[in-house]
Protein backbone atom coordinates (compact mmCIF):
# COMPACT_ATOMS: atom_id res chain seq x y z
CA UNK A 1 0.00 0.00 0.00
CA UNK A 2 1.50 3.46 -0.88
CA UNK A 3 0.50 6.00 1.24
CA UNK A 4 1.55 9.56 1.87
CA UNK A 5 1.82 11.16 5.42
CA UNK A 6 0.83 14.78 5.84
CA UNK A 7 0.64 16.25 9.19
CA UNK A 8 -1.15 19.75 9.97
CA UNK A 9 -3.71 18.64 7.55
CA UNK A 10 -6.79 20.31 9.30
CA UNK A 11 -5.89 23.58 7.85
CA UNK A 12 -3.44 26.23 6.33
CA UNK A 13 -0.95 24.56 4.08
CA UNK A 14 -1.06 21.01 5.40
CA UNK A 15 -4.80 20.92 3.64
CA UNK A 16 -3.36 22.02 0.69
CA UNK A 17 -0.96 19.42 0.18
CA UNK A 18 -3.36 16.65 0.55
CA UNK A 19 -5.47 18.11 -1.96
CA UNK A 20 -2.46 18.43 -4.20
CA UNK A 21 -1.06 14.75 -3.44
CA UNK A 22 -4.56 13.76 -3.83
CA UNK A 23 -4.95 15.07 -7.39
CA UNK A 24 -1.45 13.91 -8.02
CA UNK A 25 -2.18 10.12 -7.95
CA UNK A 26 -0.28 7.34 -7.39
CA UNK A 27 -1.09 7.15 -3.74
CA UNK A 28 -4.10 4.47 -2.12
CA UNK A 29 -4.42 6.40 1.17
CA UNK A 30 -3.15 9.37 2.95
CA UNK A 31 -2.85 9.34 6.32
CA UNK A 32 -3.79 12.76 7.90
CA UNK A 33 -2.73 14.28 11.52
CA UNK A 34 -4.17 16.87 13.34
CA UNK A 35 -5.93 17.65 16.92
CA UNK A 36 -9.44 18.60 14.83
CA UNK A 37 -10.75 14.99 13.81
CA UNK A 38 -14.00 17.10 12.46
CA UNK A 39 -11.63 19.24 10.13
CA UNK A 40 -9.84 15.61 8.91
CA UNK A 41 -12.88 14.25 8.41
CA UNK A 42 -14.36 17.23 6.14
CA UNK A 43 -11.19 17.15 4.08
CA UNK A 44 -12.33 13.49 3.08
CA UNK A 45 -15.57 15.00 1.42
CA UNK A 46 -12.86 17.15 -0.93
CA UNK A 47 -10.75 14.71 -1.89
CA UNK A 48 -11.34 11.26 -4.12
CA UNK A 49 -7.92 9.45 -2.24
CA UNK A 50 -9.13 7.65 1.02
CA UNK A 51 -7.68 9.18 3.84
CA UNK A 52 -7.31 7.59 7.26
CA UNK A 53 -7.74 10.19 9.70
CA UNK A 54 -5.01 10.46 13.10
CA UNK A 55 -6.45 12.79 15.18
CA UNK A 56 -3.44 12.79 17.20
CA UNK A 57 -1.75 15.98 19.65
CA UNK A 58 1.59 15.57 18.31
CA UNK A 59 3.15 17.36 21.28
CA UNK A 60 1.79 14.13 23.42
CA UNK A 61 4.28 11.64 24.13
CA UNK A 62 1.29 8.51 23.61
CA UNK A 63 0.51 9.73 20.36
CA UNK A 64 3.77 8.42 18.96
CA UNK A 65 2.79 4.98 20.70
CA UNK A 66 -0.15 5.12 18.59
CA UNK A 67 1.47 6.34 15.25
CA UNK A 68 4.10 3.41 15.51
CA UNK A 69 1.91 0.95 16.24
CA UNK A 70 -0.26 1.73 12.94
CA UNK A 71 2.90 1.61 10.93
CA UNK A 72 4.02 -1.31 12.71
CA UNK A 73 0.01 -3.18 12.00
CA UNK A 74 -0.11 -1.80 8.04
CA UNK A 75 3.31 -1.77 6.70
CA UNK A 76 2.91 1.17 4.31
CA UNK A 77 5.28 2.23 1.84
CA UNK A 78 5.44 5.62 2.98
CA UNK A 79 6.20 7.33 -0.68
CA UNK A 80 5.63 10.95 0.63
CA UNK A 81 5.81 12.80 4.24
CA UNK A 82 4.99 15.96 4.71
CA UNK A 83 5.43 17.60 8.08
CA UNK A 84 3.44 20.81 8.65
CA UNK A 85 2.41 20.31 11.83
CA UNK A 86 3.18 23.86 13.60
CA UNK A 87 2.50 27.37 15.21
CA UNK A 88 4.16 30.59 16.22
CA UNK A 89 3.72 33.60 18.48
CA UNK A 90 4.67 37.01 17.93
CA UNK A 91 5.88 39.42 20.54
CA UNK A 92 8.47 40.59 22.94
CA UNK A 93 10.44 37.42 25.12
CA UNK A 94 8.33 38.58 28.08
CA UNK A 95 4.81 38.53 26.10
CA UNK A 96 5.03 34.62 25.09
CA UNK A 97 4.11 32.78 27.93
CA UNK A 98 7.00 30.23 28.84
CA UNK A 99 4.27 27.31 27.85
CA UNK A 100 4.02 28.66 24.65
CA UNK A 101 7.65 29.05 23.80
CA UNK A 102 8.46 25.74 24.91
CA UNK A 103 5.59 24.29 23.08
CA UNK A 104 6.61 25.80 19.89
CA UNK A 105 9.81 24.00 20.42
CA UNK A 106 8.35 20.50 21.15
CA UNK A 107 5.96 21.11 17.87
CA UNK A 108 8.06 22.77 15.48
CA UNK A 109 11.55 20.48 16.16
CA UNK A 110 10.80 17.93 18.30
CA UNK A 111 7.46 16.30 16.34
CA UNK A 112 9.40 16.83 13.43
CA UNK A 113 12.28 14.55 14.19
CA UNK A 114 9.92 12.08 16.07
CA UNK A 115 7.19 11.41 13.10
CA UNK A 116 10.31 11.79 10.60
CA UNK A 117 12.21 9.29 12.40
CA UNK A 118 9.38 7.01 12.66
CA UNK A 119 8.07 7.16 9.31
CA UNK A 120 11.94 6.20 7.38
CA UNK A 121 11.64 2.59 8.20
CA UNK A 122 8.56 2.49 5.83
CA UNK A 123 10.07 4.54 3.50
CA UNK A 124 11.51 3.20 -0.05
CA UNK A 125 13.90 4.68 -2.79
CA UNK A 126 11.94 7.16 -4.40
CA UNK A 127 10.50 8.70 -1.35
CA UNK A 128 10.42 12.33 -0.29
CA UNK A 129 9.99 14.72 2.63
CA UNK A 130 8.43 18.05 2.93
CA UNK A 131 9.73 19.38 6.08
CA UNK A 132 7.75 22.72 6.43
CA UNK A 133 9.96 25.57 7.48
CA UNK A 134 9.91 29.09 6.85
CA UNK A 135 11.93 32.78 5.69
CA UNK A 136 12.43 33.17 8.97
CA UNK A 137 14.82 30.44 9.31
CA UNK A 138 18.21 32.23 7.05
CA UNK A 139 18.10 35.19 9.50
CA UNK A 140 17.40 35.75 13.92
CA UNK A 141 13.87 37.70 14.15
CA UNK A 142 13.45 39.56 17.12
CA UNK A 143 9.93 39.54 18.26
CA UNK A 144 9.73 36.11 16.89
CA UNK A 145 12.92 35.16 18.36
CA UNK A 146 11.86 31.18 19.42
CA UNK A 147 9.48 30.78 16.02
CA UNK A 148 12.55 31.95 13.83
CA UNK A 149 14.78 29.47 16.12
CA UNK A 150 12.57 26.18 15.69
CA UNK A 151 12.84 27.25 11.96
CA UNK A 152 16.24 27.57 11.71
CA UNK A 153 16.63 24.14 13.51
CA UNK A 154 14.45 22.55 10.54
CA UNK A 155 16.54 23.94 7.54
CA UNK A 156 19.45 22.90 9.13
CA UNK A 157 18.15 19.72 9.94
CA UNK A 158 16.37 18.58 6.58
CA UNK A 159 19.76 19.54 4.73
CA UNK A 160 21.69 17.38 7.06
CA UNK A 161 19.13 14.47 6.42
CA UNK A 162 18.72 15.04 3.15
CA UNK A 163 22.81 14.39 2.78
CA UNK A 164 22.45 10.95 4.63
CA UNK A 165 19.33 9.90 2.97
CA UNK A 166 21.20 9.77 -0.24
CA UNK A 167 22.32 6.31 -0.63
CA UNK A 168 18.85 5.31 0.37
CA UNK A 169 17.97 7.79 -2.60
CA UNK A 170 15.30 9.58 -0.09
CA UNK A 171 14.93 12.90 -0.89
CA UNK A 172 13.95 15.71 2.07
CA UNK A 173 13.58 19.44 1.43
CA UNK A 174 13.12 22.28 3.69
CA UNK A 175 10.33 24.18 2.46
CA UNK A 176 10.62 27.99 3.23
CA UNK A 177 7.50 30.15 2.55
CA UNK A 178 6.89 34.18 3.17
CA UNK A 179 3.99 34.94 4.80
CA UNK A 180 0.72 32.89 4.21
CA UNK A 181 -3.01 33.44 4.33
CA UNK A 182 -3.76 30.77 6.84
CA UNK A 183 -4.82 30.27 10.89
CA UNK A 184 -1.11 30.84 11.39
CA UNK A 185 -2.20 34.31 12.38
CA UNK A 186 -4.81 33.61 14.23
CA UNK A 187 -2.51 31.69 17.01
CA UNK A 188 0.57 34.35 16.89
CA UNK A 189 -1.82 37.49 17.20
CA UNK A 190 -2.99 35.98 20.16
CA UNK A 191 0.51 37.16 22.59
CA UNK A 192 1.26 40.49 20.54
CA UNK A 193 -0.37 42.05 17.26
CA UNK A 194 1.98 45.12 17.72
CA UNK A 195 5.17 42.87 17.56
CA UNK A 196 4.96 41.93 13.80
CA UNK A 197 3.04 44.53 11.66
CA UNK A 198 4.33 45.20 8.34
CA UNK A 199 4.12 42.20 5.77
CA UNK A 200 5.19 43.48 2.84
CA UNK A 201 3.42 40.38 0.96
CA UNK A 202 0.97 37.69 1.67
CA UNK A 203 0.67 34.54 -0.28
CA UNK A 204 -2.59 31.96 -0.48
CA UNK A 205 -1.41 28.25 0.76
CA UNK A 206 -2.26 26.93 -3.00
CA UNK A 207 0.19 29.23 -4.31
CA UNK A 208 3.24 28.36 -2.59
CA UNK A 209 2.09 24.56 -1.76
CA UNK A 210 2.05 24.51 -5.42
CA UNK A 211 5.42 25.04 -5.77
CA UNK A 212 6.65 23.16 -3.37
CA UNK A 213 5.24 20.27 -4.58
CA UNK A 214 7.07 21.14 -7.99
CA UNK A 215 10.35 21.39 -6.25
CA UNK A 216 10.12 18.25 -4.23
CA UNK A 217 9.18 16.35 -7.10
CA UNK A 218 12.51 17.81 -9.11
CA UNK A 219 14.20 16.66 -6.20
CA UNK A 220 15.65 19.82 -4.71
CA UNK A 221 16.51 20.15 -1.20
CA UNK A 222 15.41 23.63 -0.18
CA UNK A 223 12.16 25.65 -1.37
CA UNK A 224 11.66 29.25 -1.45
CA UNK A 225 8.49 30.30 -3.37
CA UNK A 226 8.92 33.79 -4.96
CA UNK A 227 11.83 35.75 -6.67
CA UNK A 228 11.54 38.82 -4.36
CA UNK A 229 11.82 36.04 -1.58
CA UNK A 230 14.61 34.08 -3.14
CA UNK A 231 16.65 37.62 -3.50
CA UNK A 232 16.14 38.22 0.62
CA UNK A 233 17.90 34.81 0.99
CA UNK A 234 21.15 35.83 -0.52
CA UNK A 235 20.95 38.87 1.00
CA UNK A 236 20.64 37.41 4.45
CA UNK A 237 23.76 34.88 3.16
CA UNK A 238 25.73 38.10 2.04
CA UNK A 239 25.21 41.15 4.40
CA UNK A 240 25.92 40.72 8.03
CA UNK A 241 22.81 39.17 10.23
CA UNK A 242 23.43 42.63 12.42
CA UNK A 243 22.48 44.27 9.46
CA UNK A 244 19.53 42.37 8.16
CA UNK A 245 18.11 42.31 12.12
CA UNK A 246 18.10 46.29 11.82
CA UNK A 247 16.44 46.61 8.64
CA UNK A 248 13.75 43.98 10.03
CA UNK A 249 13.33 46.03 13.33
CA UNK A 250 13.09 49.57 11.26
CA UNK A 251 10.21 47.13 8.97
CA UNK A 252 8.30 46.32 12.34
CA UNK A 253 8.79 49.63 13.54
CA UNK A 254 10.21 48.97 16.67
N1 LIG B 1 1.35 31.06 7.52
C1 LIG B 1 2.56 31.56 7.38
O1 LIG B 1 2.74 32.78 7.14
C2 LIG B 1 3.75 30.63 7.45
C3 LIG B 1 4.93 31.04 6.82
C4 LIG B 1 6.03 30.21 6.86
C5 LIG B 1 5.94 28.98 7.49
N2 LIG B 1 4.78 28.59 8.10
C6 LIG B 1 4.75 27.27 8.75
O2 LIG B 1 3.86 26.44 8.03
C7 LIG B 1 3.42 25.37 8.88
C8 LIG B 1 1.93 25.21 8.68
O3 LIG B 1 1.29 26.36 9.18
P1 LIG B 1 0.05 27.06 8.47
O4 LIG B 1 0.50 28.41 8.06
O5 LIG B 1 -0.54 26.17 7.46
O6 LIG B 1 -0.87 27.28 9.76
P2 LIG B 1 -2.22 26.62 10.25
O7 LIG B 1 -3.30 26.81 9.24
O8 LIG B 1 -2.43 27.15 11.62
O9 LIG B 1 -1.88 25.05 10.32
C9 LIG B 1 -1.19 24.47 11.38
C10 LIG B 1 -1.52 22.99 11.45
O10 LIG B 1 -0.80 22.41 12.53
C11 LIG B 1 -1.68 21.60 13.27
N3 LIG B 1 -1.29 21.52 14.67
C12 LIG B 1 -1.16 22.56 15.54
N4 LIG B 1 -0.84 22.09 16.75
C13 LIG B 1 -0.79 20.74 16.65
C14 LIG B 1 -0.52 19.69 17.58
N5 LIG B 1 -0.24 19.96 18.86
N6 LIG B 1 -0.56 18.41 17.14
C15 LIG B 1 -0.84 18.14 15.85
N7 LIG B 1 -1.08 19.08 14.92
C16 LIG B 1 -1.07 20.37 15.33
C17 LIG B 1 -3.04 22.29 13.13
O11 LIG B 1 -4.10 21.37 13.35
P3 LIG B 1 -4.96 21.24 14.67
O12 LIG B 1 -5.13 22.60 15.26
O13 LIG B 1 -6.24 20.64 14.17
O14 LIG B 1 -4.19 20.29 15.54
C18 LIG B 1 -3.00 22.72 11.68
O15 LIG B 1 -3.42 21.68 10.86
C19 LIG B 1 3.87 25.75 10.29
O16 LIG B 1 5.03 25.02 10.62
C20 LIG B 1 4.21 27.23 10.16
O17 LIG B 1 5.20 27.59 11.08
C21 LIG B 1 3.69 29.39 8.09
Amino acid sequence: MRVAVISGASSGMGREFVKMTAQRGGIDEIWVIARRKERLEALQTEVRVPLRLLPLDLTREESYGEYSALLERHKPDVAFLVNASGFGKFGRYDEIPLEDSVNMIELNCKSMVRVTTLTLPYMKAGGRIVQVDSMSAFQPVPYMSIYGATKAFVLSYARSLNVELRPRNIKVMAFCPYWVQTEFFDHAWETSKTAVTNYNKIYTAEEVVRVAMRDSEKGRDVCVPGLSNKLQVVATKLLPHKLIMKIWMKQQKH
